[in-house]
């Protein structure tokens, strides 16, 4: 046998582009790309009329996450199944230390803690981004981690309340570890000061009673965010740290980003599904309050912004910061905004629906798309060349999508545990007839077929954007 698996007639899109070939695959690895393979394999995939793309990475996902009181609903089984169905092959998950009594877990246990939820249980390969949340107890282990194989930190600008937040020190100094480590450093740009003022002058029955959900758009003006990116960029600027700019909401953050970028800063930023399609009308809704994640859904105006910050740089990845929540977990809120416990699932979806509102409805070209979701994060994220690209010698982790077949949204039909969805009842297509990790089949006409527990620890060396 020449191959293993060999996937046939395909619109194959590369880094190059796209070509109407086969892929030879031996292995977990892409042994050939050609016009004309053969059948000479143990298995041949028809995939005449699909595009053929690099596995998804969704960089930004948080499965089985202690936050507002409660834990994140979907863990690393129904994470990485409803990832694998929406053509996802690889996620990174954020390990963050806890204060237990007074004293911060180390970064180590942190990495362990997430090591033992993921392990034996992950679908898909994953890694993990490790937050600091305690600058003088953590700065000394930074060089430990990155011996590990961990090149990607995380910090908070907000949540006091969880223990997580840094302050302009902690950003300032991890900046110049990143720089001196050639690793990168995401943050959570909100400003705390400003955001927890407005939200204690807005926390009243009365306000509650009239606005509900919506006054978590209320309190969170663009310049919450615009504030915080503008500061984190000058830390950024001035250490030479590189920096990278977590699920960013607004077209000022975006302004921002471009202006950096232009000076030489060594900055990026991501946005999430989320930001691209819906708006801040949703918290009008019954269930308004289910859309609450942080940074909230902002403007129209801020949607197109984002989406032309697909087109000239200055987003260069999208992620779908997974945080899932049910609605009986939602239903904490009883009428406070800020007990709602905050995020949405998007795993199954990101593929669908930037495919969906992106490339169906011309605002971007399929190989931007691929660009967006598969190449720029694994390079940023120091996954390249292995993982992102169809190229020979790189995993075979690809998704097999139909141009126009659409699926309703209906989480009954669903893998996540999530009971509802931001993308109810929209009809999408991208989600993933075949999905292969390492040349396994995991997903086949549109079910997940593969086993749990076969996913993979990827260790990493460096992260960044420089280069
Ligand atoms: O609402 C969100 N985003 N929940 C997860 C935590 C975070 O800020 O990423
Ligand atoms: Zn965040
Ligand atoms: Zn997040």
């Amino acid at each position: 046998m020449s191959y293993d698996t060999i996937i046939q007639g395909g619109d194959v899109i590369t880094a190059a582009g796209a070509t109407r070939a086969d892929i030879g695959i031996k292995g977990e690895k892409i042994a050939a790309i050609g016009a004309n393979l053969g059948r000479d394999a143990r298995q041949v995939i028809d995939a005449k009329g699909h595009y053929v793309i690099p596995g998804v990475l969704d960089v930004h996902v948080h499965l089985e996450l202690p936050f507002c009181g409660t834990t994140s609903s979907d863990d690393y089984i129904t994470g990485t199944r409803a990832g694998a169905r929406g053509g996802v092959t690889t996620v990174i998950d954020f390990a963050i230390p806890y204060k237990r009594g007074d004293k911060y877990e180390s970064l180590s246990e942190a990495a362990d803690n997430w090591h033992k939820k993921a392990e034996g249980r992950s679908l898909i390969d994953y890694t993990f981004h490790i937050c600091i949340t305690n600058w003088d107890s953590h700065k000394a282990q930074i060089d430990g981690m990155v011996k590990r194989g961990f090149s990607t930190f995380k910090e908070f600008m907000i949540y006091a309340s969880e223990g997580w937040q840094s302050d302009d020190r902690a950003l300032f100094g991890t900046l110049e570890k990143m720089r001196e480590n050639d690793t990168m450093l995401l943050v959570h740009a909100e400003s705390s000061r400003v955001l927890d003022e407005l939200i204690d002058r807005h926390h009243t029955p009365a306000l509650m009673k009239k606005f509900g959900a919506q006054l978590h758009a209320i309190t969170r003006p663009n310049y919450i965010e615009a504030e915080a990116i503008q500061r984190a960029a000058k830390w950024c600027e001035v250490t030479g740290g590189a920096l990278y700019i977590v699920h960013m909401s607004t077209g000022e953050g975006a302004d921002i980003v471009k202006d950096a970028q232009a000076r030489g800063v060594n900055i990026v930023a991501e946005t999430c599904a989320q930001y691209l399609v819906l708006d801040d009308s949703v918290f009008k809704k019954k269930d308004g309050h289910l859309y609450a994640c942080c940074p909230q859904l902002k403007k129209p105006k801020d949607i197109e912004r984002l989406w032309r910050g697909m087109n000239s740089g200055e987003v260069s990845v999208v992620s779908t910061d997974t945080c899932s929540f049910t609605r009986k977990q939602k239903a904490m809120w009883k009428g406070d905004w800020t007990k709602i416990p905050m995020g949405m699932p998007g795993l199954e979806t990101l593929l669908p629906s930037v495919y969906t509102f992106g490339v169906l409805k011309n605002r971007i070209t399929i190989e931007q798309l691929v660009q967006k979701l598969c190449h720029n994060p694994a390079r940023i994220m120091g996954l390249a060349p292995r993982k992102g690209n169809i190229a020979v010698g790189a995993d075979a982790d690809i998704a097999i999508i139909h141009p126009r077949k659409k699926f309703k949204v209906d989480p009954k039909t669903m893998e996540t545990n999530a009971d509802w969805n931001p993308f109810e009842g929209m009809e999408l297509a991208g989600f993933s007839r075949t999905t292969l990790s390492r040349g396994e089949v995991i997903v086949d006409d549109y079910k997940v077929v593969g086993k749990q527990g076969r996913g993979k620890w990827l260790e990493r060396k460096h992260a960044g954007h420089s280069k």
